[in-house]
């Protein structure tokens, strides 16, 4: 980015400027990072991030589960409602978790509204064409909606595990149709997943709406990864897209170490740390 991100205006992003955020157009990259709760909100809105997604990776790197399928509403709308407390300058996004826009388009409608009153100002789902009934309800209802397709995690078990996706001919003529379907049935950005990076290029290309992408190469028009691999939370460097630029849970682990020491050695609390 060539501005200063801490020099930019104060004025809370809209679901149109991102929409009309095309790089084709001269916009720079859009950058989405995920975020599940107050301070984590505060720290990625101070460093000047466009979008804050409160996905529903919230199930493996905030609640330990094995798979996003294992999130509820009930945990996306108490996450949702501590990243809106940050009262941001970043639009933020929530993820409708798996099951909770597969019924009928009243019920989809219905969950994500209960995203919205919980603070944020768009939902994203996961699926292609399939999903486009789900997509307009719920946009008919007022509700801006950001797509996700190629590896789309809650399909896993269809997918036969986390493999990049459009890689044959067939399967990239597929997911081209579906970004066309998700642009036409309303959506004002969608995620491209673990796609190759000329399939992600041509996707890019021929919709008007930005693509945000993950393990999608750099043509897209944003890019967007998960908090707690962008800061090193946890040992395992994880997919190969993921790039880390902070160690953090070895720098948390040894800042606690001497914590642990100074109690041990009643070094803390010393006097000036006391009350009189
Ligand atoms: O839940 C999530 O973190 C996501 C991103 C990977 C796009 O959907």
């Amino acid at each position: 980015m060539s501005e200063n991100n801490s020099d930019k205006a104060k004025v809370r992003k809209t679901v149109p400027a991102i929409r009309s955020a095309k790089r084709s157009n001269g916009n720079d990259p859009l950058v989405m990072v995920t975020g599940y709760d107050y301070p984590a909100a505060q720290i990625l809105d101070r460093a000047g991030v466009d979008i804050i997604l409160v996905g529903d990776s919230l199930s493996n790197v905030v609640l330990g589960n094995k798979s996003t399928t294992d999130v509820s509403m009930d945990d996306m709308v108490h996450h949702v409602k501590a990243v809106a407390n940050a009262q941001t300058i970043a639009l933020v996004v929530a993820d409708l978790p798996w099951l909770s826009f597969h019924l009928n388009p009243e019920n989809s409608i219905l969950n994500a509204a209960a995203l919205v009153k919980a603070g944020a100002t768009a939902v994203k789902l996961e699926g292609g064409k399939k999903r486009s009934d789900h997509i307009k309800a719920i946009i008919d209802a007022e509700i801006p909606v950001m797509g996700h397709i190629g590896l789309t995690p809650q399909s896993v078990n269809v997918f036969g595990g986390f493999k990049v996706q459009g890689k044959t001919e067939s399967q990239a003529e597929a997911l081209i149709n579906d970004a066309i379907d998700l642009e036409k049935a309303g959506c004002f950005s969608i995620v491209l997943e673990a796609v190759p990076r000329n399939l992600a290029k041509t996707i890019t290309d021929t919709i008007k709406i930005p693509t945000i992408g993950i393990g999608a190469g750099p043509d897209c028009d944003g890019q967007v990864i998960v908090f707690h691999d962008l800061l090193g939370f946890y040992p395992d460097k994880g997919a190969k897209f993921v790039r880390r630029y902070l160690d953090f849970a070895d720098l948390a682990t040894e800042a606690i170490n001497r914590f642990i020491g100074d109690v041990k050695s009643g070094n803390y609390p010393n006097d000036e740390e006391s009350y009189h």
